[in-house]
């Protein structure tokens, strides 16, 4: 896709008009509501996040935003909450521990008191939220100081549900939005960008940013 977005803003600079809407902006639950047990990419980027998780040592506490019946953990974290759209889809994965239906476009509030967790993750779905920034500052609220909060992305997606701006970007662009997500929720350290599937390689790509949470006091 043309990419119309050259995504370099700087901080004072706001995200361009519309680059939240979406092409079906009704409200998410209708959407979700059927029941979907598939995987949203290919084995190849599957095993890319679990990799990544492993990696980064993803375990303990552990909350998969906008997750739904995998949560591709090669090895299951200590205790994992599930958060998403379909009660159902959640109920049916077998990593988890807790889940919860929450809406995150109707209110980006998570339900969770400060400090609940000890790391977060969002596999494959960071393209629609509308209210990304206040997740993120809400997910710098639950998580302890030090955590890591992961975003995977591949280059599929729902295009009625995911933001204009998304679907305006190339890969390298959507590494970029992500990161500027961490940056201006304002409780993280510098965000890494990466490929997390080589150049070149055949199937669904998958990239990923991720960043400590980091306190103003701790900083
Ligand atoms: C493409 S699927 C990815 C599911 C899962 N993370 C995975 O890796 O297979 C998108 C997920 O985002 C969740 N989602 C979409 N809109 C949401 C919203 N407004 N609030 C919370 N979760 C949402 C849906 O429940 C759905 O499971």
């Amino acid at each position: 896709m043309r990419s119309l977005v050259r995504f370099q803003l700087a901080p004072h600079v706001d995200f361009p008009p519309g680059f939240f809407d979406r092409a079906d902006p009704s409200p998410d639950p209708a959407f979700y509501r059927p029941l979907r047990l598939v995987t949203h990419i290919d084995d190849g980027a599957i095993a890319a996040v679990g990799a990544l998780y492993a990696e980064l040592q993803i375990d303990g506490d552990v909350l998969d935003l906008m997750s739904s019946w995998v949560s591709h953990f090669t090895q299951r974290p200590r205790h994992l909450t599930v958060l998403g759209m379909n009660d159902d889809e959640l109920a049916a994965n077998p990593q988890a521990q807790a889940r919860v239906v929450h809406d995150l476009n109707a209110d980006p509030t998570l339900p969770f008191p400060a400090d609940s967790f000890d790391a977060a993750v969002c596999c494959v779905s960071v393209d629609y939220l509308v209210h990304p920034v206040e997740v993120f500052a809400e997910v710098a609220r639950v998580v302890r100081p030090g955590g890591t909060f992961v975003c995977t992305f591949s280059n599929r997606c729902f295009p009625t549900k995911a933001i204009r701006g998304w679907l305006y970007a190339s890969d390298a662009e959507h590494g970029e939005i992500v990161a500027e997500y961490f940056r201006r929720s304002g409780g993280f350290g510098e965000p890494v960008i990466e490929r997390r599937t080589p150049e070149g390689h055949f199937g669904d790509p998958l990239w990923a940013v991720w960043a400590p949470v980091v306190r103003l006091a701790d900083a």
